[in-house]
């Protein structure tokens, strides 16, 4: 017991074994069983994805189908977690609301403790990964003090979150097939991460063996964070609070001199380039062609600029990551940056339900338990008389 290594934020300490996902942050590579990402993105969908990560091999056209199938009927929430919603103040952050509304789903499926039933672990999977979504759309149509809109499960997995998030009328939505494929690409980029502070979270809550619902309220609490998920939120807030792309180099010297963080730079692995802000900022181009550029877009690549030329960063070895240009598609798309996490744990879903499954299948896994370095008093006695 003495002999516990201090390793604060888990810096050299593998915790767990794992098949799912590969980085190698000095070369900017990130595969998902074996997959580079490159290749996900330009010929894969995010539900095949999530299968892939889940099942470790891609699914045949039969396979596919049919779990497109099982995700599809499991998209209705119950009425009653409409309720709920209604509850939450006009101005709740929608992730508050994510967080809670996931949670709640642990009472309307009380089977999901059984968690050891791989039948029963599956449909809680094709629940979750059926209606974050859907939640996700009532959080935003709650902010704007709107109708709920319910699923189309003729649509595909991001145009059916598209129309639940915009439909404005019972009439006909036709979401625009060029942010459909990108939200689909942004989704698919944002699968799994390997061993992130919410996977993390995910399979330490998943170890004491409580409901999946449960483990992931945690683990999307974990994700709320601005130094995690909340992060492309803060990345807009950073934009805006600039303003003007004359005030960046004044902005560059406040981070230097250590008052604000470049948000959306640095990461804890990729010390080389983030592969996945390569791909978004060729998607975040075709998604301003159908929307019309973001204005904040100058500012970004101002900052971008400059800081890939300054030495602090070089020598700090920050680039920008997957969350400096998600924002801006996501604002050119019509959500408010308060929907920005939301938009992160979505598709992070299935990176969350492949690791704690994994974790579960895994003949060694204990319950997560870590050690301590105790520095506090040593052993005294109560004081016979209080003062
Ligand atoms: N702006 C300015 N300086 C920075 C930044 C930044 N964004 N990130 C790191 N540094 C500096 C840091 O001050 C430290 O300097 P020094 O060695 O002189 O003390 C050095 O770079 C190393 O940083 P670190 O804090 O030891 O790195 P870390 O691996 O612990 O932190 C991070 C990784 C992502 C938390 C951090 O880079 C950060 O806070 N970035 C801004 C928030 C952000 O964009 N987060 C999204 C991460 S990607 C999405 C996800 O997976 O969640």
């Amino acid at each position: 017991l003495g002999l516990a290594s201090y390793d604060p934020g888990f810096l050299n300490t593998a915790a767990t074994r794992s098949a799912i996902t590969y980085i190698d942050g000095d070369k900017g590579i990130l595969e998902y069983r074996g997959y580079p990402i490159e290749q996900l993105a330009e010929k894969s969908t995010y539900l095949e994805t999530a299968w892939l990560l889940l099942n470790g091999e891609l699914p045949t056209e039969q396979q596919l189908v049919d779990w497109e199938n099982d995700i599809e009927t499991h998209t209705i929430v119950h009425e009653n977690l409409k309720r709920l919603m209604e509850g939450f103040r006009y101005d709740a952050h929608p992730m508050g609301m994510l967080i809670s509304s996931v949670a709640a789903l642990s009472t309307f499926y009380p089977e999901a403790k059984q968690i050891r039933d791989p039948a029963i672990r599956l449909r809680q999977i094709h629940r979750l990964i059926a209606k974050v979504p859907t939640l996700a759309a009532f959080c935003y149509r709650h902010s704007l003090g709107l109708p709920y809109n319910y699923p189309r499960n003729e649509l595909g997995y991001t145009e059916n979150f598209l129309a639940m998030l915009f439909r404005m009328t019972e009439s006909r939505f036709d979401p625009d097939p060029v942010l459909a494929r990108a939200l689909d690409i942004l989704f698919i980029l944002h699968a799994d991460h390997e061993q992130n502070c919410s996977t993390a979270a995910m399979r330490a809550i998943g170890s004491s063996d409580v409901d999946p619902y449960s483990a992931y309220a945690g683990a999307a609490a974990a994700l709320y964070g601005p130094l995690h998920g909340g992060a492309n939120e803060a990345v807009l807030r950073m934009l805006e609070s600039i303003g003007d792309v004359k005030n960046v180099p004044g902005f560059i010297e406040r981070v230097k001199n250590r008052e604000v963080l470049l948000m959306g730079f640095g990461h804890r692995v990729y010390k080389n380039y983030d592969p996945r802000a390569t791909i978004i900022k060729r998607t975040a181009d075709q998604v301003f062609e159908v929307t019309g550029r973001n204005p904040l877009l100058e500012i970004a690549l101002e900052l971008e600029k400059i800081a890939l030329n300054d030495e602090y960063f070089v020598k700090r070895k920050l680039y920008p990551n997957v969350d400096f240009y998600s924002g801006l598609i996501y604002q050119s798309m019509g959500l408010p940056v308060s929907m920005f996490p939301v938009m992160f744990a979505i598709p992070r879903t299935a990176g969350w339900l492949a690791q704690w499954q994994e974790m579960l299948e895994d003949p060694e896994q204990k319950i997560a338990r870590p050690k301590q370095i105790f520095t506090g008093h040593a052993r005294r006695d109560y004081p016979a008389e209080r003062k």
